[in-house]
Parts: C-alpha cells; sequence; structure tokens
C-alpha cells in the first residue's frame, strides 16, 4: 500500500498508548547507512570481524577505528522529518514511548523524551572492566582505543553486540511496553533481529493493531495489521497532514 489507508489513521488517532519501534530505516533518510539494504554496511564490512565480543578481543584497534568512522560519519547529521514528527506525536498521546534499535541517538536529538535504546548509544563508552560508563563526543577519538580514566583498562563503546545479550532492564521495559500498548508503529527495520524482532508479534497478540512501514516486504509484514510501502519520511509527511493541519 502507497498510501495510508483511512482505518490506519483512525487506529493512530483513536490509540491511548503509542509505541513506535524503529530500525536503521528510519535514519536511512538523513544519510545513515542502513545494514542490509543493497549498500548496508554489512555488504561493506563484516559484522563478525567488528561487532562482536570476539572481534573486539581479537583487535580492539580496528572495532574501534570502525566506530570512529561511523561516529564521524553521523555526528553532522541531521533528524529526518520522521524523527521530527515521531517526537511531536508525543504530547498527542496519554503514553508514547519509542523503542528503537538504532544507536545513532537521532531520536533524542529530534526531541522525543521517551527513548528507549535497545541496542546503546554509540555516543556513550564504557570500561571493559569496572563500572565507568560516559558520554564520549569526540570526533575523532583523541586515543585510539580509548582507555579509561578510572582503572586504564579499555573502554568500549555501549552498544550491543552480536551475541551479547540486551541490558535486561531495558529489554524488560520494551516487552512491557509492547504488550500495554494499543497501536504499534514499526518503521525501517529488517525484522530480523531478535528479539527486537519479537516486540511486533508481542503487541498484536496483546490486542494492539500494528501498523509498518519499510519500502519492502520483511517477516512481519504478512502479520501486521497494515503493511505500507513506504519510505519513512513520506509516511510521515503523509501522517502529518492527519495529525497537525
Ligand atoms: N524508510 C523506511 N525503511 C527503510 C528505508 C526508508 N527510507 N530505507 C530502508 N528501509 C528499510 C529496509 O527495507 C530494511 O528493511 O529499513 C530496514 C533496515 O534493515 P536493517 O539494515 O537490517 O536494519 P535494522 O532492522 O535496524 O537492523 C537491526 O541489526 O545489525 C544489527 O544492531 C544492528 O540494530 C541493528 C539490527
Ligand atoms: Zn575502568
Amino acid at each position: 500500500m502507497k498510501e495510508i489507508p483511512e482505518e490506519a489513521i483512525k487506529a493512530i488517532k483513536e490509540a491511548n498508548k503509542l509505541v513506535v519501534l524503529t530500525g536503521a530505516g528510519i535514519s536511512a533518510e538523513s544519510g545513515v547507512p542502513t545494514f542490509r539494504g543493497k549498500n548496508g554496511l554489512w555488504k561493506r564490512f563484516r559484522p563478525e570481524e567488528l561487532a562482536t565480543p570476539t572481534a573486539f578481543k581479537k583487535d580492539p584497534k580496528l572495532v574501534w577505528e570502525w566506530y570512529n568512522w561511523r561516529r564521524g560519519l553521523i555526528a553532522p547529521i541531521e533528524p529526518n522529518e520522521a524523527h521530527r514528527l515521531i517526537a511531536e506525536m508525543e504530547k498527542l498521546y496519554p503514553e508514547f514511548i519509542v523503542i528503537t534499535q538504532n544507536i545513532d541517538g537521532l531520536h533524542k536529538k529530534a526531541g522525543s523524551k521517551k527513548v528507549i535504546e535497545l541496542h546503546g548509544n554509540i555516543w556513550r563508552v564504557k570500561c571493559t572492566k569496572c563500572k565507568f560508563k560516559e558520554e564520549n563526543r569526540q570526533v575523532p577519538l583523541k586515543e585510539l582505543p580509548p582507555k579509561c580514566p578510572k582503572c586504564q583498562s579499555l573502554l568500549r563503546p555501549d552498544v550491543v553486540w552480536f551475541g551479547e545479550p540486551l541490558d535486561k532492564e531495558v529489554l524488560e521495559e520494551a516487552i512491557f511496553h509492547s504488550e500495554t500498548c494499543d497501536l504499534m508503529l514499526v518503521i525501517g527495520t529488517s525484522a530480523v533481529v531478535q528479539p527486537a524482532a519479537s516486540l511486533p508479534l508481542i503487541a498484536k497478540n496483546k490486542g494492539a493493531k500494528v501498523i509498518e512501514v519499510n519500502p519492502e516486504i520483511t517477516p512481519i509484514s504478512a502479520i501486521v495489521d497494515w503493511s505500507l510501502r513506504l519510505k519513512a519520511v513520506e509516511f510521515a509527511q503523509k501522517l502529518r497532514e492527519h495529525l497537525f493541519s
């Protein structure tokens, strides 16, 4: 579907608790590469060499050089109309939560207040040994690989790598909101990485309406209530007319 059906608009307008689940596709039109698209990151880099604890153990400098490059790429990037509309929608609902798989920080940069970052944030670093954690926006990083100021051990990006569990509280909160929303908007995710990919199924099983926004078909396209073959920005432009005009 290239238009937003009337009944989908009605469901969005009538929702009490709206959850938006986003993936790399929502940041694509801001210029942040996705992972699995035609020119996605995993076409040019091998995730097992860069985004796993083993890779980091084997060559922390290589992994940090890759994150340094990604941080440099993301630093000047601005949120797009989809991030902005989602931020503005917050005030229309009694409860409005953004659950994102993205580590680019663009939802918060657009003004969203309640953002659950399932896979962490590229702008946060944490110590591999002690509890030290801080926001670090140096571009480029002054020291590669960066060291903990408390114990001199290696710092790492505060992101979730393949083979790592998500932060327990973060995941529990995301599941709770998926179970208790009455509408979930799923924007820009290939819906193949767990546990994020299960959140729309959880919402559906608990009776929520689920709307998917993705120019491609995904494994959840068949189970959602409306699967819209739209890009995030064109969807946001159409929805804005219904919500704010
Ligand atoms: N608007 C909406 N969706 C888009 C757009 C766009 N302009 N451009 C691409 N997409 C869609 C693609 O069709 C694809 O389905 O966005 C999706 C991006 O999928 P992935 O690259 O797999 O990104 P994501 O689903 O967020 O990946 C999940 O995998 O590599 C890990 O941790 C990483 O958080 C990431 C997780
Ligand atoms: Zn430390």
